[in-house]
């Protein structure tokens, strides 16, 4: 709480001003970090796909996709800040697309799956959505 004196057309008035807190149990409501969230990891294993030369396709990058490995639009409630990566295969291909959404050559499987990171950490159930 602070006082201010001020003077409003020749006539002089003090305010009391209060800074609203919230309660110490509170919990923030707004998120501070600029990052953008990290992915939940759906498979711990590479998807092998059939994939068309020329075709658009969307590799989910937030893991929250039904349609793995592909997007279904999830990331716009369940990962604001993250997006499909979009590719479009030069020809016909088998390619291994990455499960674990933590591979360093989206939208293709390097064997990041195989560290410890992966391997320990909790695989997202469709349920936990
Ligand atoms: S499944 Fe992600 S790197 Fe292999």
């Amino acid at each position: 709480m602070s006082m201010l004196v001020t003077k409003l057309d020749h006539i002089w008035i003090t305010l009391t001003l209060r800074l609203a807190r919230p309660p110490a149990t509170a919990t923030p409501k707004v998120q501070l970090s600029t990052l953008p969230p990290e992915p939940v990891i759906p498979s711990k294993k590479p998807f092998k796909v059939e994939l068309l030369g020329g075709k658009r396709y969307s590799w989910c990058t937030c893991g929250y996709s039904k349609k793995q490995p592909f997007c279904d639009g999830a990331h716009k409630l369940k990962a604001q800040g993250l997006s499909p990566l979009r590719f479009v295969p030069e020809t016909d291909s088998t390619a291994w697309l990455c499960g674990c959404k933590y591979t360093n050559n989206p939208p293709y499987c390097d064997g990041t799956h195989k560290q410890d990171f992966i391997i320990s950490a909790t695989l997202h159930k469709e349920t936990e959505s």
